[in-house]
């Protein structure tokens, strides 16, 4: 079974405008359900539009995203908004924490989109925390951390609403190797325990780690 399938996805940024730049040329994919799927290619060629185009953030102007057999319904702003939210889980290069703010408020922020206790809100946090095993730092401020710790908090936000997805870009660019090991492995466990993980990535050896490889080049598979 297919938890994503793009069919012709074509991406334009500045659309009618003499900047037009077509960052997605018709793409296919299909995606299986608990894929652990690399998307490698040079900088430019399109990953972070691709990602953004699978997470419902970047509206294509062709082509379907069809998420678990039902395309993606851009016209109903409460769907979207749920299928971002709860379906779906970035990580991003350069974490997009909250710095000033401690580890578990960062963890809550998916949350506060949807109803529940402030009790219910601590431990589903927590729980996050202790999959990428830092729930020892809950009342930390982030700003203050390792940037193995803050992308470790970067994925505990991602997991916190349990997505089906989780979709990361270039999650160790900021990282040293041995760091970048560790991220790795634990994207590696969360898809061992069921997630489909797609990780953008420039580095072929995390690239070979993974069950499946697909390479861009100017907007396109190859
Ligand atoms: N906000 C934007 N406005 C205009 N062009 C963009 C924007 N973001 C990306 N692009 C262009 O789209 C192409 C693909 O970018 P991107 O998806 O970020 O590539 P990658 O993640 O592989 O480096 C590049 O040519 C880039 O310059
Ligand atoms: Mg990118």
């Amino acid at each position: 079974m297919q938890i994503l399938q793009l069919q012709d996805i074509t991406y334009v940024y500045n659309q009618g405008k003499e900047n037009a730049l077509t960052a997605l040329n018709g793409i296919n994919l299909e995606i299986e359900r608990g894929a652990l799927l690399a998307i490698v290619g040079e900088s430019g060629s399109g990953k972070s539009t691709l990602l953004h185009v699978m997470g419902g953030l970047d509206v294509p102007i062709a082509g379907e995203v069809i998420y678990n057999g039902e395309k993606l319904n851009y016209k109903n702003s409460d769907w979207l908004a749920q299928y971002r939210n709860k379906e779906v889980g970035f990580v991003l290069q350069d974490f997009g924490l909250l710095l000033s703010e401690t580890v578990l408020e960062n963890v809550c922020v998916p949350l506060l989109f949807s109803k529940g206790s402030f009790i219910e809100m601590k431990r589903k946090a927590k729980d996050a925390l202790k999959l990428v095993g830092i729930d020892d730092l809950a009342s930390r401020k982030v700003g203050q951390l390792s940037g193995g710790q803050k992308q470790r908090v970067a994925i505990a936000r991602a997991l916190v609403n349990n997505p089906n997805i989780i979709l990361a870009d270039e999650p160790t660019g900021a990282l040293d190797s041995k760091t970048s090991l560790e991220i790795v492995s634990i994207l590696i466990d969360l898809n061992k325990q069921g997630k489909t993980v797609i990780i953008v990535t420039h580095d072929l050896s995390i690239a070979q780690r993974c069950q499946r490889m697909v390479t861009i080049a100017d907007g396109e598979i190859v």
